[in-house]
């Protein structure tokens, strides 16, 4: 049995999940002693794709494929198509120890959000965060951020930076630590350990 999951979704396409869900497991699989998988449940199969190479230090598959192997995990990322609708984003909540929600400030769509907040806000003790992606620190994204916690949702304090890295990563089929040529590619890097270890602290204060 697995003892951790977590799962990311989005209302909107395009917002970072794959990227995210390829980091985070990065981010277990550096410090846990079990094995980590990402559950790839996208039709366009992005994240079989990142891991096509072998070059990643975790399995990913589709969820019959991790089924079969369930034993082999400790620790389950969810990556999930963009779109969802709000009743499969509150099945996903229910069934996760953490729901990241990645969003990109430039495609946010604030109504999407507020629907999201409503229906999470029902969840009670339910641990979720958004995230944001592509970030560029600025009076936007400190104006983005203030009108999502007045709508009720957490937001993660720590962010992923906008890089062209993480393209490189995707073409390279490797995580964005080892990307060739990139001096930047570090700190895209410490931003998911920044991401991963906000999630474990946020986790702990809920349980
Ligand atoms: N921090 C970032 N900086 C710059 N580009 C990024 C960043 N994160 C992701 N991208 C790029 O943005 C695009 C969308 O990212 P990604 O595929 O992770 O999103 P997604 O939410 O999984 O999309 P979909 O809904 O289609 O599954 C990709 O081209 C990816 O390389
Ligand atoms: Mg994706």
């Amino acid at each position: 049995m697995s003892s951790l999951l977590i799962s990311l979704a989005s209302l909107k396409g395009g917002v970072g999940k794959t990227t995210s869900a390829i980091h985070i497991a990065g981010q277990l699989a550096r410090r846990e002693r079990g094995g980590v998988a990402v559950v790839d449940r996208d039709r366009t199969r992005s994240a079989t794709s990142w891991s096509r190479g072998g070059n990643l230090p975790f399995f990913v598959g589709t969820q019959d494929a991790v089924m079969r192997r369930a034993v082999d995990f400790s620790s389950l990322v969810i990556d999930s198509r963009g779109g969802l609708e709000n009743d499969e984003l509150l099945e996903m909540a229910e069934a996760s120890d953490f729901l990241l929600l990645p969003t990109n400030v430039e495609y946010m769509s604030l109504d999407a959000m507020a629907q999201t907040a409503e229906a999470l806000g029902e969840m009670g003790t339910k641990a979720f965060a958004v995230l944001f992606t592509m970030a560029k620190p600025g009076k936007r994204l400190d104006t983005a951020r203030r009108v999502l916690e007045e709508l009720g949702l957490p937001v993660l304090a720590a962010t992923v930076r906008q890089s062209d890295a993480f393209k490189d990563a995707s073409e390279q089929s490797v995580l964005v630590r080892d990307v060739r040529g990139s001096k930047l590619a570090k700190n895209c890097w410490l931003d998911y350990e920044s991401v991963t270890d906000e999630i474990f602290a946020r986790m702990e204060a809920k349980a």
